[in-house]
C-alpha cells in the first residue's frame, strides 16, 4: 500500500497531473490539505471530478493526528492530496519520514508552485532569495522577521517573495493591502529605511488561474488597490534587470 502525496497546482481541478490523477484512481482515502492555500474551485468540485470522497484536512489533522492517515495508508492507498506542490514552500516532510519510519511506502507527484508561478512577472527566479511569509498576528509591532528577510536580500539585490497568511476554512485571507501597512508598520519601528510608500512593489492574485492580476508600482498606489479574490502574495523586486523591468512594465 502507498500513501501518495499529491500535487494539485494552482487553479482548479484540472491541473492534476496525468500521474497524480492515476494514483487518485488507485486510492481508497483522500485527504485534502486545507490550510496553507487554496485553488479557485471549491473542494466539491474535486471530489465530483475524482468521483471520490474527500476529507478536509486542516493543521490539526495533519501536524497533531497524523496517525489517522498514517494507519490508514499502511492497509489501503490513501493521498493527500496539496495544493501546488507537494515539497514547496510548505513541505510535509515531516509526514513523509514518519510514513518511512513506518515502513509505508511513500509516493510524491509534484506540480506547479506559487514558488515557480511568480516567474510569470518576468522576474527571474533566480534572483529571488530567501522567501519569507507574513502572519496572521495579535501584535504587527512585534513582528520583524520578514522585514528582516527583506533586509538581507536587499543587501544582495535579490527579489523577496513574501507569502501572505491564510486560513481558508474560516473563509480569511491577509491582503496586499494589509500587507504592506504591516511593512511600514515595522520600517516606522526599525527605521533601516528598506520599505517606504514610495517602494515600487508587485502584488499577485490568483497565479496559475484564467484571471489572475498582477501590478507593479509604488506601495500607497497598491494599497488602494481592489485585487479581487485571493490567494494573494506580494514581491519587493530587488536591483532590476533591464529585461526584468521591460517585462514588468509590460
Ligand atoms: C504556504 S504557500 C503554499 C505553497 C504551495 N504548496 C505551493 O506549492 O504553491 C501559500 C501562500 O502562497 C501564496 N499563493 C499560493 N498560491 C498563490 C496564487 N495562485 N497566487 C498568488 N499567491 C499564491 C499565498 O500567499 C499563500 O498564502
Amino acid at each position: 500500500m502507498t500513501l501518495y502525496l499529491i500535487g494539485l497546482g494552482l487553479n482548479d481541478e484540472k491541473d492534476i497531473t496525468v500521474k497524480g490523477l492515476e494514483a487518485i484512481k488507485k486510492c481508497k482515502y483522500l485527504y485534502l490539505e486545507y490550510y496553507t492555500s487554496i485553488l479557485q474551485i471549491k473542494p466539491e468540485k474535486l471530489e465530483k471530478f475524482y468521483k471520490k470522497k474527500i476529507t478536509l484536512a486542516g493543521r490539526e489533522l495533519i501536524e497533531k493526528r497524523a496517525d489517522e492517515i498514517l494507519n490508514k495508508s499502511k492497509k489501503f492507498d490513501t493521498a493527500l492530496l496539496i495544493i501546488g506542490d507537494p515539497m514547496s514552500a510548505t513541505t510535509h516532510i515531516d509526514l513523509f519520514l514518519r510514513a518511512k519510519e513506518k515502513n509505508i511506502k511513500t509516493e510524491v507527484i509534484h506540480n506547479a508552485s506559487i514558488l515557480t508561478a511568480v516567474g510569470i512577472t518576468g522576474l527571474q527566479l533566480y534572483k529571488f532569495g530567501k522567501t519569507t511569509s507574513i502572519p496572521f498576528a495579535e501584535n504587527y509591532w512585534a513582528l520583524e522577521t520578514p522585514y528582516n528577510v527583506l533586509k538581507q536580500n536587499q543587501k544582495q539585490k535579490l527579489h523577496t517573495l513574501f507569502l501572505l497568511d491564510l486560513n481558508p476554512l474560516e473563509n480569511k485571507f491577509m491582503s496586499i493591502n494589509d500587507a504592506i501597512d504591516i511593512l511600514l508598520k515595522i520600517e516606522s519601528k526599525k527605521k533601516n529605511k528598506i520599505f517606504s510608500k514610495k517602494t515600487k512593489v508587485i502584488g499577485c492574485a490568483r497565479l496559475g488561474s484564467k484571471k489572475p492580476l498582477i501590478v507593479y508600482d509604488e506601495a500607497q498606489k497598491l494599497m488602494k488597490k481592489d485585487f479581487g479574490k485571493p490567494p494573494y502574495c506580494l514581491i519587493v523586486p530587488g536591483q532590476l534587470h533591464f529585461m526584468e523591468e521591460e517585462a514588468l512594465k509590460k
